[in-house]
């Protein structure tokens, strides 16, 4: 086997990005060098401790774990309680996590990684507002042409938006933050609603977790049970859209995955539209193609690969 990716996972737990944490846990192919919180989903203090909690599910305490931005750069932070619960991670009842928080903060820890490492050898997975990303960017400037790829779940462009008719959760919640990272010409790859609205929580794929019999198994149909009972009622669909696993499944099978390189922008002035991602699909613009943005996959595909990891661990 190659040698393992190098990752760094930033994330605001959420049930699903508890699933794209578990994801990679049960991946050998990835070597997760630190998991960093921000503020998103619910507030920082309870993205860090979800985090740490998820670290103690799968039995990898030695994953350091820090905290980073508490807002969003510009705006109030917007939370996402009644998708997620209070805690962020309603429905499996969880030990309280023992590991310990790193003491360095989040942004730091990613500027000292990103500088000591290889050039172009670690991957940043980003699963929640961009605003630690933003932040690293502008705390150390010479981190930018070291980050070998952004993979990001976030924006949408057919599929409109889930906070605002124009905005997807994680773009909206710092904008700002989404036009520094999406501008800084690192290559992007975009997890918008448009692929992860077709990568549904059915009964049968939920029911594939409980057989597991295992603590992690039990724990994700816990977890995608209470998530999705909210965008159930909100889409008519039988099970709701699972987002962030689709980011770490990107590095283990990109051949379930079919996209586009097309121009990004986000909008940060109009309150109508602030957050949206105006995505180029069309190619009417000679603005930068500046993302790979996904828009299909073999949904089969993923959830096999989730049951085959998390049944690992
Ligand atoms: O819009 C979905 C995104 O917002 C997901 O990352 C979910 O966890 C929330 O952060
Ligand atoms: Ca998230």
């Amino acid at each position: 086997m190659t040698e393992p990716r190098n990752i760094i996972i930033d994330t605001d737990p959420g049930q699903d990005d508890a699933v794209a944490i578990l994801l990679a846990l049960g991946s050998p192919e990835l070597a997760v060098l630190g998991i960093t919180a921000v503020a998103g989903n619910v507030p920082l203090a309870l993205t860090e401790k979800n985090v740490r909690t998820i670290c103690e599910l799968a039995d990898r305490s030695d994953i350091p774990v820090y905290a980073g931005a508490i807002r969003p750069l510009v705006r109030k932070l917007v939370t996402a309680e009644y998708v997620h619960g209070k805690t962020g991670l309603n429905g499996p009842v969880l030990p309280e996590p023992t590991m310990p928080l790193q003491e360095q903060h989040a942004v730091d820890f990613i500027v000292e990684t990103l500088m000591a490492e290889a050039e172009k050898s670690v991957t940043l997975c980003v699963l929640g507002p961009l605003t630690n990303i933003a932040l690293a960017m502008i705390r150390e400037p010479k981190i930018v042409p070291r980050i070998a790829e952004i993979v990001l779940m976030g924006g949408g462009c057919f599929e409109g938006g889930n906070t605002t008719p124009a905005a997807e959760f994680n773009i909206y919640v710092d904008p700002h933050a989404a036009k520094i990272v999406f501008e800084a010409g690192v290559p992007i790859t975009m997890f918008p609603l448009d692929v992860t609205h077709k990568a549904l929580t059915t009964r049968k794929r939920v029911q594939e977790f409980r057989d597991m019999n295992t603590k992690a198994g039990t724990a994700t149909a816990e977890l995608l049970d209470f998530f999705e009972r909210f965008d159930e009622v909100k889409y008519g669909t039988e099970g709701g859209p699972l987002h962030d696993p689709n980011v770490i499944a990107w590095l283990l099978k990109p051949e379930l995955y079919s996209g586009r390189h097309i121009n990004i922008e986000i909008e940060t002035t109009s309150e109508l539209t602030m957050g949206m991602t105006v995505a180029d699909w069309w190619g009417v613009t000679d603005r930068p193609k500046n993302a790979f943005f996904v828009r299909n996959l073999d949904a089969d595909g993923f959830y096999n690969l989730l049951i085959e990891r998390i049944g690992t661990l």
